[in-house]
């Protein structure tokens, strides 16, 4: 037999190469890790692309330069270097009924209920996400709805028996029994606080929430599971401008939004797509390619979400690389110590949803997501609403915490930490009730 045979002096020196190696590569980790910049003053001086200029140079001044040009060009270049390019091949999905409103009632009051299994099939694979709505119940026309996908399960959003635990991988956590990645019945309703669903119903909107886990486990696999198992090219020949998990999430987003258009009883043509943290992230991009969601929320989004990148402030692109490496292409790892080489930072994210409504939340104490780097970005993605004569947001500086500022494009700093609170869905509805023309009256509120 065949063998290869390592004289003990190379022996030696390929092991010192090796400890050399991870060495480095554990000094540059630990550089990513302990270098986090909170101070304004120590922010590198940066120029961003420019909104209004195409890739060759020329202005873009009117709106249909715009819809032809430039927003093809941001898009195409988001997924070029950062969210990455979903594979070609054609899915086929199936919506079934899995809780309908005729079902036992369900305990938010003023609402009725329906699970949906959409099913995606391509080439003989499947992968399937639960869709939960919840509309409300006396409404006499089509309603307009939020759309969003949720961190642990969607029985975990409400606590009511009749929703079906998830069966996808699941983050463990001890409190909740929760210890083989395998959700259980004692994580219902553990997110409740940020989804107060009978005062959403109250207010004239559905409500409407996938389970993230279900489309792409988060964690990396080598993109293996969820969608990527159905779609992609085995790993060894994924292109460095493959999907991540969130170009992956984003599209299930899309596939909710197919459901609605042949719903009677939603308006398909009112649908936010909210989102906060990673999911903040997932929305700005579903909402920047799919122009059918009507308007777009992103809470407390952070690096990769609304706030600039250039800033280098609180996570970085080389740190939200190496931590989730599964979230975007290979070809944004590049970046992390070359961010100004960014052909787009996340301004142009926030432009490309132009003309439709923009609302961006920060949190006073999230500092992580860089709150100031989120309103800016909003401001500095204003000259493509300008187009459309809808620049609004003239305020130069953040407004003070717990002030809603902005009619199409849309901010608030909340008080506190990085969460969804009852404070920001008023927020959201308000903004959402001037588009929207929800009346306001007949929802007896005035
Ligand atoms: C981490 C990550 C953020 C992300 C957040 C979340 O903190 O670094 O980028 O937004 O998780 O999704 O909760």
């Amino acid at each position: 037999m065949y063998r290869t045979v390592i004289h003990p002096f190379s022996k030696t020196f390929l092991f010192s190469c090796m400890f050399a190696f991870s060495l480095s590569f554990i000094q540059k980790a630990n550089a990513v890790f302990q270098s986090v910049n909170y101070d304004e003053s120590k922010i590198p001086s940066y120029v961003l692309p420019e909104v209004l200029v195409t890739q060759k140079g020329h202005p873009v001044t009117t709106t249909e330069q715009w819809k032809q040009i430039r927003r093809a060009e941001i898009i195409a270049l988001f997924e070029e270097h950062m969210f990455g390019k979903k594979p070609a091949m054609a899915v086929a999905t199936n919506y079934e009924v899995i809780l309908s409103e005729t079902d036992d009632r369900p305990p938010i009051p003023g609402a009725i209920r329906r699970q949906i299994k959409m099913v995606f099939n391509a080439s003989g694979k499947t992968n399937a996400a639960d869709l939960l709505v919840y509309l409300p119940k006396d409404a006499s026309d089509p309603v307009p709805l939020f759309l969003t996908l949720n961190f642990h399960g969607n029985h975990t959003v409400v606590n009511d028996p009749a929703v079906p635990i998830t069966n996808s991988w699941v983050r463990n956590q001890a409190a909740k029994n929760i210890t083989k990645n395998r959700s259980t019945k004692d994580a219902r309703g553990m997110q409740q606080s940020r989804w107060p669903v009978a005062e959403i119903v109250k207010r004239g909107y559905g409500l409407a929430t996938i389970y993230y886990g279900d489309i792409d486990p988060d964690y990396h696999d080598q993109f293996k599971n969820g969608i990527h198992a159905v779609l992609d090219t085995p790993n060894k020949n994924r292109p460095s401008n493959a999907w991540g998990s969130i170009a992956a999430w984003a599209w299930g987003l899309s596939r909710a939004m197919d459901y609605f258009e042949t719903v009677p009883q939603i308006d398909s043509n009112r649908i936010a797509v909210f989102g906060h943290s990673r999911l903040g992230k997932t929305a700005l991009w579903a909402g920047a390619q799919d122009a059918r969601f009507a308007m777009v929320i992103a809470n407390n989004s952070g690096c990769g979400g609304a706030a600039l990148s250039r800033r280098e402030i609180g996570e970085t692109v080389a740190r939200i690389n190496q931590v989730f490496p599964h979230w975007f292409c290979k070809n944004f790892r590049a970046y992390g110590d070359r961010v100004n080489e960014l052909p787009i930072d996340q301004h142009l994210l926030i432009a490309a949803i132009a003309p439709r409504p923009i609302y961006v939340a920060s949190a006073s104490d999230d500092r992580w997501a860089d709150p100031r780097g989120e309103f800016l970005a909003l401001k500095k993605a204003s000259p493509a609403y300008a187009l459309w004569g809808l620049n609004d947001l003239s305020e130069t500086e953040m407004p003070s915490v717990n002030q809603s500022i902005g009619r199409q494009m849309g901010y608030h700093l909340r008080e506190g930490k990085h969460d969804v609170t009852p404070y920001d869905w008023k927020c959201f509805m308000d903004f959402a009730d001037l588009h929207f023309q929800i009346d306001n009256a007949r929802n007896g509120r005035n």
